[in-house]
């Protein structure tokens, strides 16, 4: 689904087919020798015994070295069209700005933009342009790997790996954490948007707005219910800003250049919750609210023995925020 992906995809055809030809041209000699060399009714002591051809042994020398040495080749073709190469290398992805940095936590992923965007576990490119992520890591060693993308890479605790981003086509493609990283790590699920540009532009001009008023926590919709007053208060009593951010709330100005847990800004307008362990709809935010270990089990969040109905008005406070 996109160019770096289709260079390992076409690799791996091309292995097969030649993998495919050796594995019939030797099973076809072999069923030759064993049908045609076969013992026979009233054949008497071993058949005449032959050493060293030496017309064979070279071509058996020379034709697997040039298939492996055409495979090499091959193989670091596929590597240079899939990877961010010398742009990350020369200082030029400092620069770039389709530039993006993604951090691993436990078990989420972070993701920040250039122009101050700071959302968690979905994705958002604009169709075939290519982005370059900076994969970094808030913990342990996780894996960023966008399956029908391209290739995985590593996310190292105090070091930067980088991969392109980039589909062919408008669709909605998962990803996952591709490294065992703890008890969530099954549950490290994300999501990559690729949108036109315009939806991209409107997607990220939503994400600046400011959500909440600083003082009251109000949404810049208003209390649209009595659930989503009552929310906002539960919101403060049961400080749920000393973890996640929330713009106006935690401060109006620059976020933290790395986040203690998932960015609430616009929390309502994603697509997942919990790093993809459920879609975020009310009834699952009240679950998880309610209980965060049974939606996903040993999860950093704790429980914070909340009623029902305290539950249903966080859930409502949290969904207005888009
Ligand atoms: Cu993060 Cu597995």
């Amino acid at each position: 689904m996109s160019p770096q992906a289709n260079a390992i995809s076409n690799l791996f055809i091309l292995t097969i087919i030649i993998s495919l030809l050796i594995i019939v041209g030797i099973s076809g000699v072999l069923v030759y020798s064993l049908i045609r060399y076969r013992a026979r009714p009233g054949q008497q002591g071993e058949p005449p015994q032959t050493f060293g051809i030496v017309r064979l042994e070279v071509a058996w020398t020379i034709i697997p070295f040039i298939v492996v040495t055409g495979l090499f080749g091959a193989t670091v073709k596929a590597m240079i069209d899939s990877s961010p190469g010398q742009i990350s290398l020369n200082g030029d992805a400092a620069r770039n700005p389709n530039r993006m940095t993604v951090i691993g936590h436990q078990w989420w992923w972070e993701i920040r933009y250039p122009s101050g965007v700071v959302t968690a576990n979905v994705v958002h490119i604009p169709v075939g342009q290519r982005w370059v992520v900076a994969v970094e890591s808030a913990d342990v060693i996780h894996d960023f790997w966008a399956t029908q993308l391209g290739p995985k890479i590593e996310a190292v605790p105090g070091q930067t790996n980088y991969i392109w981003l980039e589909a062919d086509k408008p669709a909605v493609y998962h990803g996952d954490c591709a490294e065992f990283c703890g008890a969530g790590h099954a549950w490290m699920l994300f999501d990559v948007v690729a949108e036109s540009q315009a939806q991209f532009n409107a997607w990220q001009r939503q994400q600046l707005r400011q959500p909440v008023s600083p003082r009251t926590l109000q949404p810049a919709a208003g209390y649209t219910s009595s659930e989503v007053r009552a929310g906002a208060s539960l919101f403060t009593y049961y400080a749920c800003a000393s973890c996640h951010y929330l713009r106006g709330v935690n401060g109006t100005g620059t976020q933290p250049s790395v986040d203690y847990a998932p960015n609430l800004t616009h929390i309502g307008s994603r697509s997942l919750l919990a790093a993809g362990a459920v879609s975020n709809t009310p009834a699952h935010m009240e679950q998880w609210l309610l209980n965060p270990d049974t939606v996903k089990p040993g999860v950093h969040m704790p429980n914070f023995q909340l009623s029902e109905a305290q539950a249903r008005d966080l859930s409502a406070y949290l969904e207005s925020l888009r």
